[in-house]
């Protein structure tokens, strides 16, 4: 470890950017728990089949975000008086092929699809297409097709500015920059097949980019491309095995002191690797996230994880079920995002959600007070 700011005490206290994450939090928790109530509102006098039936494919169960992603879709679409059917593929991009494929042999009205790599599934939505059956793409966008009507995600560049952001506030970089002090710096970036992980990652390098350049953030294993730094299939083993090596072959000296990572698993992982390397409360690095798992909240509380992004997943996917709605009844949906999201065929019309950057200092605030999780469950 360099020369540490002894301000570091000092500035672990600064105010980020919460006044502004507080806001957007405020809004987004606003806006979900009136469509909450809404939604319950319509569950009483609604329940009225519509008699249609809606597919909707999830990427994989072994993270808990798309267990919650699924359910409350399920849940929603219900309440709105659709037949729904969850599928989960484990991350196997064949098994969502042929779950795509077995939901157009259904004949389902709609189908929406968090899909594991877009490029593989291009023919199954044609197959969509031609049976007359609209997609949504949910949360990751589906690449290179026309077949897809809407997509609902959160701001996935943005994402990859709260964590730049977090990290140079947090850490205070220009005060480190004057002083001529460095931070070591490592990145676990996300699935390559994944275009969230490409945003994010640009998103990221907006922020910290200019530090690497001028040695402030210090990579020793000079891995800081999105090439060399992305984890296929979001996969926590291989982050582990990942920070394992890394810690190995350039931190035998010197301690890590910023884990840079663009998911809650890859924390996991890495959170194993520095236990096995030695690493204690003493020098324990800060250590980023994505999703505000239970889990990755336990450990922001105990110290082993330093903050994550809480999405909204409820109001996602509120904003999704509006959508087949739209679909299915001709009408116009809410969007507010139709310039960004070009999957290589059109710019796909979006609705964006706000992500929301959690620490200790402000989970209970946004977590728990918002309604996400109850104190319980972050026992
Ligand atoms: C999602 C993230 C998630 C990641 C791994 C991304 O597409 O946007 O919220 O952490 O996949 O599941």
């Amino acid at each position: 470890m360099k020369k540490k700011l002894l301000g570091l005490l000092l500035a672990s206290t600064m105010v980020f950017s919460l006044a502004a994450c507080g806001s957007s939090s405020d809004s987004a928790k606003d806006d979900s728990s009136k469509d909450a109530a809404a939604t319950d509102d319509a569950a009483g006098d609604s329940a009225e089949s519509t008699g249609k039936k809606i597919g909707i494919c999830m990427p994989t169960q072994s993270s808990e975000r798309w267990i919650n992603d699924g359910a409350n879709m399920k849940k929603i679409l219900e309440e709105k008086g659709y037949e729904v059917e969850v599928q989960f593929a484990e991350d196997d991009t064949a098994q969502q092929v042929s779950q795509v494929e077995n939901f157009v042999g259904k004949q389902v009205d709609c189908l929406v699809i968090a899909s594991i790599d877009s490029k593989v599934l291009v023919e199954a939505e044609n197959q969509a297409k031609g049976a007359g059956i609209p997609i949504i793409a949910y949360d990751r966008l589906l690449m290179d097709t026309d077949a897809v009507s809407y997509y609902a995600s959160f701001d996935n560049v943005g994402v990859g500015r709260l964590i730049g952001n977090y990290i140079k506030e947090k850490k205070d970089l220009e005060a480190a920059k004057a002083a001529g002090e460095s931070y070591t710096i490592e990145f676990f970036m996300g699935s390559p097949d994944d275009n969230n992980a490409v945003l994010l990652y640009d998103g990221i390098m907006e922020v910290l980019k200019p530090y690497l350049d001028d040695g402030t953030l210090d990579c020793k294993s000079g891995r800081t491309s999105f090439e060399e730094t992305s984890i296929l299939r979001w996969s926590q083993e291989q982050a582990q095995s990942n920070c394992e090596n890394i810690l190995t072959a350039y931190y035998a000296e010197e301690d890590l002191d910023i884990a840079c990572s663009a998911f809650d698993g890859f924390s996991y992982g890495i959170k194993a690797a520095l236990q096995g390397a030695g690493y204690t409360a003493e020098n324990w690095p800060m250590v980023t996230g994505q999703d505000a798992e239970v889990m990755a909240t336990k450990n922001i509380i105990d110290g082993t994880q330093t903050m994550s992004i809480y999405k909204d997943t409820r109001l996602l996917a509120e904003k999704c079920a509006s959508m087949v709605d739209a679909v299915l009844q001709g009408t116009e949906p809410e969007i507010n995002e139709t310039e960004t999201y070009d999957n290589g065929v059109f710019v796909v019309p979006t609705y964006i959600c706000d992500p929301v950057a959690v620490d200790k200092d402000n989970y209970q605030e946004v977590l728990i007070d918002g309604g996400y999780y109850t104190e319980d469950q972050l026992k």
